[in-house]
Order: C-alpha cells, then sequence, then structure tokens
C-alpha cells in the first residue's frame, strides 16, 4: 500500500467502536445472565476472535449488524469446556484465562505466531495464587487452564502495570472465596472495573488498588461502545503534523487512562481541543479536534507509559518533526507487543530520515521540523506499526510503502478509506 503525502487531513468523522470495550462486553455478556446487547461493536481481526472464542466455549451471539451483536449469557459458571484459538489477540488470551479459571473443565488456548511468543506467565502466577491450574508452554501459550470451583481471593501487586493482567485477576475474582483486591501504582485502563460496576458485581475502587467481590449473578443489559482512542490516535498524529489541517472525531472514548496522547499532544505543540463531553455506559465520551502546531520535543515517563502504551509508536513519529531531543523511558513493555515496538519504529522511521535510536526501554529522537524524506516501512505483522507507516506516508515528502498494510485490519478494518476520506492532495 503506497500512501502518499498529505496537503491537509480535513474533516468530521467516527471511528469503530472501542476494541478493549469491545472484547470485555462480550465476555462478560457472556458470563452474564440473559441476553446484552451490544451496540457501536469494534468488529475486527481481534474482537471477531473473541466473538468465536466466547461461542467455542456455548455461547450464543447473534450478529445484529457489522456493529451490534446480542450475546446470550449462559451465567458466571457456565462455559463449556473445549479448545479456544484466540488468533492475535493478547487481550482475549489474557482476559479469558481469568474468566476459565474459575470454570469447569480443561481449556486450552492457543494463538497465531505473533501471539505465541508473548509472556503469559504473567496472568498464569497470580491465577495461581488463587487456586487455578494454570500451565504454560515455556511462559508461552498454548495454555491449558483446569478450572476450579475453590478459588481464593487474594490482594497482589503485578510486577508490570497491565489492564490485561489486572483485568484477568479481577474476572477470576468474581468466582473466587472472597474480595479479591489489585494494587496498581501506575493507574492502567479500567473499562474492565467500569463495565463489571456497570453489571451489578461489588466493585471497589481507590486511586492505588481495585477490589472485586464475589458475584452470584451479573446483567449487563445495553453497552454502547464509544470509538476507540486508539483507533483515531492515527488520524489524530496525522492532523498535528500536516500543515493546515482541521480533523474532528466525534464519539470518542476519552477515558483519561487512555488519553495520554493528547497531553503529549498539547506538549509538544499542537492544538488540541476536546468538547461534547458526557459519559456513556460509565465510560467518557466527548468530541476531539485537532490542528497542528510548531512542534517541539517532550519526555515520556514510566508512570505516563500506560496512558500512550499503543500511542508510543505514533509519539515516536510526532517527536521525529519537533525541534529538540525526545525521550521515551520506561517502556520496556513495547517489546513484548505484537511485535518488539521498540526496534519495529526504530526500523521503520529511521530510513525515512528519521533520526531515532532504540534504547532498552524507549528511544530517543531528535526532530527536525520538516517533513521526513518517505520511503518504504514493513509492519512486521504489526497493525499498529502498519498505521504508523501511513501516517508517515501522509506527513512525508516523497511518501511511504507500507509493506503487510492489511494487518490494520486486526484492529481497524477500514482505515485506509477512512484516511483518505479526509486527506487533501
Ligand atoms: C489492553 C491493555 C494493554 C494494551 C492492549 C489492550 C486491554 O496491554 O496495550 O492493546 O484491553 O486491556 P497491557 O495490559 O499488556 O499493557
Amino acid at each position: 500500500m503506497r500512501v502518499e503525502p498529505a496537503a491537509a487531513l480535513v474533516g468530521h468523522v467516527v471511528v469503530p467502536g472501542d476494541k478493549s470495550i469491545s472484547h470485555r462486553a462480550v465476555l462478560i455478556g457472556g458470563l452474564g445472565e440473559g441476553e446484552t446487547r451490544v451496540s457501536g461493536f469494534g468488529r475486527s481481526g481481534d474482537t471477531q476472535a473473541t466473538i468465536d472464542a466466547i461461542r467455542m466455549l456455548g455461547v450464543e451471539v447473534e450478529d445484529v449488524a457489522e456493529d451490534e451483536l446480542v450475546v446470550r449469557g449462559v451465567g458466571m459458571r457456565g462455559l463449556r469446556a473445549g479448545s479456544v484459538d484466540c488468533a492475535n489477540a493478547g487481550t482475549l488470551m489474557r482476559l479469558l484465562t481469568g474468566v476459565l479459571a474459575g470454570q469447569e473443565g480443561e481449556f486450552v488456548l492457543s494463538g497465531d505466531e505473533s501471539l505465541t511468543p508473548r509472556p503469559m506467565e504473567r496472568v498464569a502466577v497470580p491465577l495461581r495464587q488463587m487456586g487455578a491450574d494454570v500451565e504454560t508452554t515455556d511462559g508461552h501459550a498454548p495454555l491449558t487452564v483446569r478450572g476450579s470451583d475453590s478459588l481464593r481471593g487474594i490482594e497482589i501487586e503485578p510486577e508490570v502495570a497491565s489492564a490485561q493482567v489486572k483485568s484477568a485477576i479481577l474476572l477470576a475474582g468474581l468466582n473466587a472465596e472472597g474480595p479479591t483486591t489489585v494494587v496498581e501504582r501506575i493507574p492502567t485502563r479500567d473499562h474492565t472495573e467500569l463495565m463489571l460496576e456497570a453489571a451489578g458485581a461489588r466493585v471497589r475502587r481507590s486511586t492505588t488498588s481495585v477490589t472485586v467481590e464475589p458475584a452470584g449473578a451479573l446483567r449487563l443489559g445495553e453497552v454502547a461502545v464509544p470509538g476507540d482512542f486508539s483507533s483515531a490516535a492515527p488520524l489524530l498524529v496525522a492532523a498535528a503534523l500536516v500543515p493546515g489541517s482541521d480533523l474532528t472525531i466525534h464519539d470518542l472514548g476519552v477515558n483519561p487512562r487512555r488519553t495520554g496522547l493528547l497531553a503529549v499532544l498539547e506538549r509538544m505543540g499542537a492544538r488540541v481541543s476536546v468538547f461534547e463531553r458526557r459519559r456513556e455506559a460509565g465510560e467518557p465520551v466527548a468530541s476531539v479536534q485537532v490542528q497542528p502546531g510548531e512542534l517541539v520535543a517532550t519526555e515520556i515517563g514510566a508512570d505516563e507509559v500506560p496512558s500512550v502504551v499503543d500511542e508510543l509508536p505514533l509519539v515516536a513519529l510526532l517527536a521525529s518533526h519537533a525541534r529538540g531531543e525526545t525521550r521515551v523511558s520506561g517502556a520496556r513493555e513495547l517489546r513484548v507487543k505484537e511485535t518488539d515496538r521498540i526496534e519495529a519504529v526504530t526500523d521503520g522511521l529511521r530510513p525515512l530520515g528519521a533520526r531515532i535510536h532504540s534504547r532498552d526501554d524507549g528511544w530517543t529522537v531528535t526532530g527536525v521540523p520538516a517533513r521526513l524524506r518517505g520511503g518504504r516501512v514493513d509492519a512486521r505483522g504489526d497493525h499498529r506499526i502498519a498505521m504508523l507507516g501511513a501516517v508517515a506516508g501522509l506527513a512525508s515528502r516523497e511518501g511511504v510503502a507500507v509493506e503487510g498494510a492489511d494487518t490494520a485490519a486486526i484492529s481497524f478494518p477500514g482505515f485506509y478509506e477512512l484516511l483518505e476520506s479526509v486527506t487533501r492532495r
């Protein structure tokens, strides 16, 4: 896919439903009583894997429309034993392991060649402490989960700041005896907590911890999924980079634990405005407008990383266009995403003309307020790197050929069409 330079990005658009919330609506809906009606569902490679998985486990999911589902829950311990292919979806594999810890029977979870090498002991260790039998293959998928009807609630501070790990523990806690508490010094996305509260679970929260009580029954009813901030991010960054742009994204999820990119954009000098703020099913939603500005370098450290984790490749691109030296640190987690994103970004942006160096836990980028030359970016099977390449192309002098561009459909089918619809040349 060749992406030619843009003269501006202009318009008002919406993006597909949030991937994190869509996964959770299907999984929690599957454990619920009666019907859960999901609107604004973000259908993508990853969320389709979650629908397929929950169907395998005996839950009926009716496709009402591309972005609308009805999930007929089987109750808190009603899933049927079997094997599940999690495809490329790390969120599915980790959250489902927590769900299955308290079910009856034996479950085998496998994934594709990108998911298989990713670390899974981070969920297996705390679940074992709760009394579950979770076997990994040398720390990785395939996983075997033998469910237990006598899980114990625990209090734990996971070693990595990860919403997936936190969610797996909380979901297991629903079927445990006594309360389950996850302590997190650096807050991660809280979609699981918000949805469990909406479904009637007893959830207590402090600034550094979340506790769930065992739940006899959950009832979600309706979930209206807001637009995915991480899918909006490539468009917002393109608008910040290309002079003359003025782009607004409506009905967008703006959960503060997800929108670190907005703070970064503002600090770097882009013009950002957030308006029409409201709440839907507990989640903050708004319209977000971005216009370019003269970009300057910034610093990002470990405390900010979870709120911008999936957008860090785009931050490296912004930094390449920002006067001064940007340092991103505390982001070692990027090495165990769909690919090693620290190396994929450096190897992707440097041949385009960026002055970027990998460090163990991030990058150092020396920016110049001018367009990059352009060239070729290999997505390496990673949707976020494919979208990074496309945005780099829009902001370049000569355009970018994205190799493996199709992988964007893992989170955002229709990405290139939407980008094209707001691009002026
Ligand atoms: C996600 C959590 C994050 C994020 C991923 C989705 C979630 O992963 O990178 O894309 O839905 O909980 P970690 O929990 O591994 O940080």
